[in-house]
C-alpha cells in the first residue's frame, strides 16, 4: 500500500485516514466476519475505488467528513464483491493469501460478502446524502447483473468481444464510474464536470479489467497475487484470447494439459498486446474527459492513474 499513496497525489493522506477508520470499525465487528474481512484488508489491495472517490471529491469543495464516509463504503463494497467473485471463480488465493473462501468454506464466505455489502451501505448512509446509497446501490445491482450474465456464458468460449465489454462494463466499469460519481457529487460539482468525471471513471474501468484479463496471462502469481491463467481454466474467455483468434469447443470445461497449452498460446500469441492496446485507448478516452475540468493538482493525479491502469503489474 505504501508505494501507492504517491500515485493518489493529494489524495494519498487521506486515504491513509480511509484505511485506519476502516480497519478500526471492522475490528469492532463480530469476529465471525470481522477477522476474515481483517485479513483480507491487511493482505493488500491498489485502494484505486475510495482514492477516486477523494480525489473526484477534491475536484470540488471538499468535505472530508462526508467523502471519507464514502470512500470506507466503496473499498468495502469492493471487498465483499471479492469474497463473492472468489466463491464464484474457484479462486484459492487473494492478494498473496487464501481467500475467504478457501479458509472457511464457501457458505461462511458468502454470508462475509453479505455482511459487508450491507455495512458498506450503512457507512454510504454516514454521509446523509441519499443519492450516494443510491448510486451505490445501482452499481451494485450492474455488478450483480453482470456476473449472472457471465455465469451463463461459463464455458462458452466462442462469445466475442461485444459480449466481453457489456460484461466488463458491468462488473468493473459500473463500480469505478459510480466512485468517480460519488465523489463528484459530495464535492457538489455542477451537472457537467460530475458527467465527465463519472465518463472518467468508466473509462477508466474498462482499461483496467481488460489490463487485470491481460496480466491473467501475462502475469505471475507472485506478483498479483492472485492464481494466473485462471480465467480460461475457470471457463471465462476474454479479450487476450478473444484478440489471439483460438478456437475453443464449448460447453466444457478444459482439461489441465487444455488449458495450459492454450495459456502458452496466447501468452505467444499477439492477443495480449492487442488487448493492452485497447485498454490504453480507453485509457486515452479517460484522459479526455478530465479536459472539461479547470487544470488541477488533483486532476494531475486523475491523468496518472489513467497510465497507472494499463501499465500496472499488480
Ligand atoms: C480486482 O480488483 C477485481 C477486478 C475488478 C479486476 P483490484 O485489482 O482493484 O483488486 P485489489 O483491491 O487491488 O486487490
Ligand atoms: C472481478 O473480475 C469482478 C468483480 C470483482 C466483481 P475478475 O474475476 O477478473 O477479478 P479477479 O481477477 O478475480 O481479481
Ligand atoms: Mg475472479
Ligand atoms: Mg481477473
Amino acid at each position: 500500500m505504501t508505494e501507492q499513496v504517491a500515485l493518489f497525489g493529494p489524495a494519498g493522506p487521506e486515504l491513509r485516514i480511509v484505511e485506519d477508520l476502516v480497519r478500526k470499525i471492522v475490528a469492532r465487528d463480530p469476529p465471525e466476519v470481522g477477522r476474515p474481512m481483517t485479513e483480507l484488508l491487511e493482505a493488500g489491495g491498489k485502494r484505486i475505488r475510495p482514492a477516486l472517490v477523494l480525489l473526484a471529491a477534491m475536484c470540488g469543495k471538499y468535505d472530508p467528513g462526508h467523502a471519507v464516509s464514502a470512500a470506507m463504503a466503496v473499498e468495502v463494497t469492493h471487498a465483499a464483491t471479492l469474497v463473492h467473485d472468489d466463491v464464484i471463480d474457484r479462486s484459492p488465493t487473494r492478494r498473496g493469501r487464501p481467500t475467504v473462501a478457501a479458509v472457511l468454506g464457501d457458505e461462511p464466505a458468502i454470508v462475509v460478502g453479505d455482511y459487508y455489502f450491507a455495512k458498506a451501505y450503512e457507512m454510504a448512509a454516514w454521509t446523509n446524502t441519499p443519492e450516494v446509497v443510491a448510486v451505490l446501490a445501482k452499481a451494485v445491482m450492474e455488478i450483480c447483473a453482470g456476473e449472472v450474465r457471465q455465469q451463463s456464458i461459463r464455458y462458452r468460449y466462442s462469445t466475442g468481444v461485444d459480449e466481453y465489454m457489456r460484461r466488463i462494463e458491468a462488473k468493473t466499469a459500473a463500480l469505478l464510474a459510480a466512485c468517480c460519481d460519488i465523489g463528484a457529487l459530495l464535492g457538489k460539482l455542477d451537472q457537467e464536470p460530475r458527467a465527465a468525471l463519472r465518463s472518467y471513471g468508466r473509462e477508466l474501468g474498462l482499461a483496467f479489467q481488460i489490463a487485470d484479463d491481460v496480466l491473467d496471462y501475462t502475469g505471475t502469481e507472485d506478483e498479483v497475487g492472485k492464481p494466473t491463467g485462471h480465467d480460461i481454466r475457470e471457463g471465462f474467455a476474454t479479450l487476450p484470447l478473444m484478440l489471439a483468434s483460438i478456437e475453443i469447443d464449448d460447453d466444457r470445461r478444459l482439461s489441465e494439459d487444455e488449458a495450459r497449452n492454450i495459456v502458452e498460446a496466447v501468452r505467444r500469441s499477439d492477443g495480449p498486446n492487442q488487448a493492452l492496446e485497447q485498454a490504453g485507448n480507453h485509457a486515452n478516452k479517460a484522459r479526455e474527459q478530465l479536459n472539461k475540468l479547470p487544470p488541477t493538482e488533483v486532476v494531475d493525479a486523475l491523468r496518472a492513474l489513467a497510465d497507472y491502469v494499463v501499465s500496472r503489474k499488480l
